[in-house]
């Protein structure tokens, strides 16, 4: 290990066995953590080759299971998004593309953000089982074309301790590191084509364009070096997508979208990525048709069926679709009022998740229960026009004073308001496909 770490801090490349034997090892327990530490180090400053990207997030999906798909007839897509404040995507994306013909095989980790990861928006759900079997979730793949399952233990080991540690060695923001940890979990999961949508902007974990560019790059040429069809999306995260921040809320926001009445932003981006997905599935000649059949599948109907159709496979009340208040419900609404009028010029995201957070919607450690029924539910977003006294945002609370007064202090000057009308974010920046981002509509 000592010459692997004098190699990478020289700069030089690693071989496939060199790296294998350091995944492997550290793995088991071999390697002791502060020659991990200094060999992540030493990739943070060195960097890594292509080559070496790949053979690393192999070596890290070989570490534990992997899940066999080959079951389950045709092509199937998993979709990742690198995350974001109101990124409620895959809930309306993933009926959307299954009513289309499309498999999906959608494997969630345990989120740790401001509010909930995917899993808890579908546990919002009263009675919707996350915790599938290999075996249910092949089955429901094959019997409706789609399944959502959080994500064993067993999958990519190596991802959870070298995460440990770079979270303790701040070495997570490097770029080899972050797309290996991503795309480890993504082969893992076993599906034939992977759709990523990378957020840029002031509520993702990528704040600058050229960020956001450089990790969909590495993690798409990682994907097709492993034999995955890969395209990522780039896009904005300077304003919660949609309107709703929590859970539940987020849920009723899907639901919506799904029937046609969602907000304009959600909407587009997943009819953006629905139509990329059909492209990939073969089922689209291109990515105008992809659209053109995700937007019928909004009109008539068909994807909110699927999202029904998923519920009741993973135990979950159906009812819910028609009836949005049997999803959890807060205690308590507390308007929140414009001290200015104007137009809004700007949104500080991460704020408006870090409230939300503290509201209950999301975890501060990986054990902390959250409240399903809290968030905040915005009013306004970037270029409305608001009025000094009007409601700009409503938290959903659970009535803790503390909790609302603290969250209420984060909120203040979240928005910026400007005496000039400017326009709202372009939404979808770039695609990229192997080797080329292109600047894209
Ligand atoms: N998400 C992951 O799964 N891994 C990282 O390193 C960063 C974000």
């Amino acid at each position: 290990m000592y010459d692997l770490i004098l190699k990478k801090r020289n700069g030089e490349n690693l071989s496939k066995e060199e790296i294998y034997f350091i995944v492997k090892e550290f793995t088991n327990g071999n390697i002791p953590d502060y020659q991990m530490s200094a060999f992540l180090m030493a990739v943070y400053f060195s960097g890594m080759a292509s080559k070496e990207i790949t053979d690393f997030t192999i070596a890290m999906a070989d570490s534990g299971e992997k899940i066999d798909l080959s079951t389950i007839t045709g092509f199937k897509i998993d979709k990742h998004s690198t995350g974001g404040v109101g990124d409620k995507t895959t809930l309306v994306l993933a009926p959307l593309v299954a009513a289309c013909g499309g498999k999906i095989a959608k494997m969630s980790g345990c989120c740790l953000g401001h509010t909930g990861g995917t899993i808890d928006k579908f546990e919002s759900i009263p009675g919707f089982n996350t915790a599938l079997t290999k075996e249910q979730f092949i089955e429901n793949v094959n019997k409706i074309g789609i399944a959502i399952m959080r994500q064993t233990e067993q999958i990519v080991p190596a991802d959870k301790l070298i995460y440990a540690l770079r979270d303790v060695t701040a070495t997570v923001d490097s770029i080899p590191l972050i797309a290996a940890s991503i795309m480890s979990k993504k082969l893992a999961s076993g599906s034939d084509g992977i759709i990523l949508d990378v957020k840029t902007g002031n509520g993702a974990f990528m704040r600058k364009y050229e960020d956001a560019k450089k990790l969909a790059e590495v993690m798409v040429d990682i994907g097709g070096n492993a034999g995955r069809k890969t395209t990522a999306i780039i896009t904005d995260m300077n304003q919660p997508l949609g309107y709703a921040v929590g859970n539940s809320i987020e849920v009723k926001e899907a639901i919506d979208t799904l029937n046609g009445t969602g907000p304009r932003d959600l909407m587009e981006l997943c009819i953006e990525l629905g139509g990329e997905m059909l492209l990939i599935f073969g089922l689209a000649k291109n990515n105008k048709e992809g659209k053109e059949k995700i937007i019928n599948a909004i009109i008539n109907g068909s994807g909110l069926k699927k999202f029904k159709e998923l519920i009741k496979a993973q135990g979950g009340n159906p009812l819910v679709v028609e009836n949005p208040s049997l999803l959890p419900q807060c205690k308590e609404k507390i308007e929140i009022k414009s001290e200015k009028s104007g137009y809004i010029k700007n949104i500080n995201t991460c704020s408006i998740g870090i409230a939300s957070q503290i509201l209950g919607a999301g975890r501060k450690t990986r054990n902390d229960k959250i409240d399903l029924s809290v968030g905040i539910y915005l009013k306004k977003k970037i270029s409305d026009k608001v009025i000094k006294g009007e409601t700009i945002a409503v938290f959903h609370t659970d009535g803790n004073e503390n909790k609302i007064n603290e969250a209420k202090e984060r909120f203040l000057n979240t928005y910026k308001i400007n005496n000039k009308k400017i326009n709202p974010p372009k939404l979808i920046l770039a695609k990229v496909t192997k080797n080329k981002a292109s600047n894209h509509i």
